[in-house]
């Protein structure tokens, strides 16, 4: 060897030898009780239908999805998202607010199938219910009416309550929907129903594979209400307002891509943060993967583990039972 060469005296590869030496040195760990897994409901279905963007992922029927819940929780995973397409659609979304619309009975359902534990969640929000598919109710002008939407989220977090919810997700980024909700829910004596608020949620590409998952009516986009990409100190104020309006955990989605925001997250919240690895980042493992560009599995741990270590405690992820069950 050239003298030239010095030898180096710390040498972190030590740690690094064996499979043994790196599980007793790693500092993050992905764990089945720390995931969500989403799932899909559809009215009107007697089998349930593949969505084809989100291979492995299903619209149910209300039969399948209890069975499906039932596996999630006995493989260990810690909660569940549900999401429903409702046969009629309208303005205002009434199938999302009316007790036999398919979201409550489904919730009912789950929760008949295991238990009242807390863990049945439920997006709340309107675009799977209205037929022009934005997350508020049109104003006259056509735009989506913030004050007048908060009406019809409130009236959908009591009637989740009521079907047995434990905690409703708004992610429909109007702004005073985390206050409105809280304060439905205490009126309507749900003082113990929590609300997972998506925080900073992004106007991203990345839902491409969900809009087909709930059969998706909008026409356009949603920039006028969720989050822009380059924004992370908007991001900050989000938060902020959430956990003033009463947020029992906040969320950043999606996740891969905003990595940087999930960590800052962290750091500022002092209630849970939660991470959700949306549609368009199962779809591009899943589709590399199809074609032997990338090993699936290595892939999926390694994607949930940046979110942990990024500073997430809860993961929503299609991967949710799969991972519980073999992956981790
Ligand atoms: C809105 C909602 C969306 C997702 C979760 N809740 C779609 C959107 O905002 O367009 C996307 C989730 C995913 O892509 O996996 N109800």
């Amino acid at each position: 060897m050239s003298e030239l060469v010095r030898v180096p005296v710390v040498r972190p590869r030590r740690l690094r030898r064996t499979t043994a030496v790196r599980r007793l040195v790693a500092e993050t760990e992905v764990v089945a009780r720390q995931l969500v897994l989403p799932l899909f409901v559809k009215e009107g279905i007697t089998e349930p239908v593949p969505v084809p963007s989100l291979p492995g992922v299903v619209q149910h029927t209300l039969e399948s999805l209890r069975k499906a819940a039932h596996d999630a929780l006995a493989a260990g995973v810690g909660g569940l998202m549900l999401f429903a397409v409702p046969a009629v659609r309208d303005p205002g979304g009434t199938a999302a607010t009316d007790p036999d619309g398919i979201l409550n009975r489904a919730v009912r359902d789950v929760v008949a199938e295991v238990g009242q534990d807390g863990v049945v969640m439920a997006d709340l929000c309107l675009d799977e219910f209205t037929d022009h598919g934005h997350c508020g109710v049109l104003g006259p002008d056509g735009e989506v009416d913030n004050d007048a939407t908060l009406g019809r989220y409130a009236d959908m977090a009591l009637a989740l309550a009521e079907a047995g919810c434990g905690v409703v997700g708004p992610s429909g980024m109007m702004d005073g929907q985390v206050a409105a909700i809280r304060a439905a829910l205490d009126r309507g004596g749900h003082q113990g129903v929590a609300i997972l608020a998506y925080a900073a949620k992004y106007a991203s590409a990345f839902y491409g594979p969900f809009r087909d998952a709930v059969d998706s009516q909008l026409d356009g986009d949603r920039r006028a209400y969720q989050m822009d990409p380059p924004n992370a100190v908007e991001a900050v104020r989000e938060i902020e307002l959430d956990l003033a309006e009463g947020a029992d955990i906040v969320m950043v989605k999606p996740a891969m891509s905003y990595l940087d925001i999930v960590r800052r997250a962290s750091e500022l919240a002092t209630v849970p943060v939660a991470a959700y690895q949306v549609s368009g980042e199962y779809a591009m493992v899943e589709a590399a993967a199809a074609r032997g560009w990338i090993d699936r599995d290595a892939a999926i741990v390694e994607s949930l583990t940046s979110i942990r270590r990024a500073g997430a405690r809860l993961v929503l992820t299609y991967w949710a039972t799969e991972a519980a069950e073999r992956l981790l």
